[in-house]
């Protein structure tokens, strides 16, 4: 059992807080497709707010390469304007240039997308240490980004005294125990597009699950996938089985997903993550493989976990979410915890704070 040092009245009252948040949805022409990571920052920003804090939110949107205005937090601003109902100068977006002050008196701000620096991804000193600057305390409530090494991540951790947001901590107590007693059989559902970061997870996945099915982008890796599908597992029958590409190479056959849902049938637990074909074919109202399979899983009376911005975009998109036992905020950081691998966020927030 992880646990992380949580917030108390006495330790926020009146201080400045540095607050790592989750702001990465998904996004198309400047609009938000799916809020559901932001709502789930709002019980920990409206605690701080309540207890007299000042708040500087601090996090990420997309993979920008330097400054890309289509990738500004504006209408991240703007959201929680409307959520907070509050008016447009109680909350400031800024950039970090030039920003050295930050009074009690001014209570909310946001910094613009963060990786519009390179030096968060490349986890610099010195910029952990402009970040730390800023406050009194630092407080992760970012489950989704704590699998990497980032600056606001890991690097403003070493520098003060830190703590862990509610949904974080929700997170780590649900998924852990997902991980520590799965109700078998587990059926592991890998799909998307991030494949540099899901592919390492399918080998530790396979150890881990008694059926792996992967699907969509990440398919197209047979020549690995094929070297995972024959590794031996001790103690365990590990089936791992691997969504084939219809003729024009657009979408996952109706084939591959029909075998899918077979094993999703014998279930006790599944965990989804990413979607492993379309969610419509060319007219609206058909049916795609990835609806056909969220469908299927929904309906399943499994223990059921799903994570990962597009995922849970395309849920609420077929009015499915609520079908879930757990919707996890993460998509990598959800499956790299499951997998048993340690998230450098969270080990950094066990560490004693100096
Ligand atoms: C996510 O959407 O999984 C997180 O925001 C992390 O994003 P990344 O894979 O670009 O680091």
């Amino acid at each position: 059992m992880i646990n992380l040092p949580d917030l108390k009245p006495e330790i926020v009252s009146g201080k400045r807080i540095l607050l790592r948040v989750d702001v990465d949805v998904p996004f198309e022409n400047g609009q938000i497709i799916d809020d559901t990571r932001l709502k789930e920052s709002l019980e920990t920003l409206k605690y701080l707010l309540d207890h007299n804090a000042a708040v500087f939110m601090t996090g990420h949107l997309g993979r920008p390469e330097g400054k890309d205005e289509k990738l500004s937090l504006k209408p991240i601003a703007n959201w929680f304007l409307r959520e907070l109902q509050i008016a447009q100068n109680e909350l400031q977006i800024t950039n970090i240039e030039g920003f050295d002050s930050f009074k009690l008196s001014d209570s909310l701000y946001l910094l613009e997308n963060i990786r519009f620096y390179k030096e968060e991804e490349e986890n610099n000193s010195e910029f952990a240490k402009k970040l730390a600057s800023l406050a009194d305390i630092y407080v992760n409530d970012a489950f989704a980004v704590s699998h990497r090494e980032h600056a606001s991540v890991v690097g403003v951790v070493k520098l003060l005294p830190h703590f862990a947001g509610f949904r974080l901590i929700k997170e780590i107590e649900t998924l852990g125990e997902v991980l520590e007693n799965p109700q078998r059989p587990l059926v592991v559902i890998i799909g998307g597009a991030k494949i540099e970061t899901k592919l390492p997870l399918v080998e530790r996945m396979h150890e881990l699950a008694d059926y792996l099915l992967v699907g969509g982008k990440i398919a197209e890796e047979t020549n690995i996938l094929s070297g995972v599908q024959h590794e031996k597992i001790k103690d365990r029958n590990s089936v791992l089985l691997v969504a084939d590409l219809n003729e024009d190479e657009t979408d996952t056959t109706q084939k591959s997903v029909e075998n899918f849902l077979q094993f999703i049938n014998l279930a006790k637990t599944i965990i989804w993550n990413g979607p492993i074909g379309k969610i419509y074919n060319s007219e609206k109202d058909k049916e795609g493989t990835t609806a056909k399979l969220a469908k299927g899983i929904a309906q399943s009376s499994a223990f059921k976990v799903v994570g990962g911005g597009d995922t849970l975009g395309l849920l609420r998109e077929l009015n499915l979410l609520d079908k879930f036992s757990f919707v996890s905020t993460g998509g990598g950081a959800m499956l790299e915890f499951l997998s048993g691998e340690k998230l450098p966020g969270i080990e950094a927030l066990m560490e004693v704070s100096k």
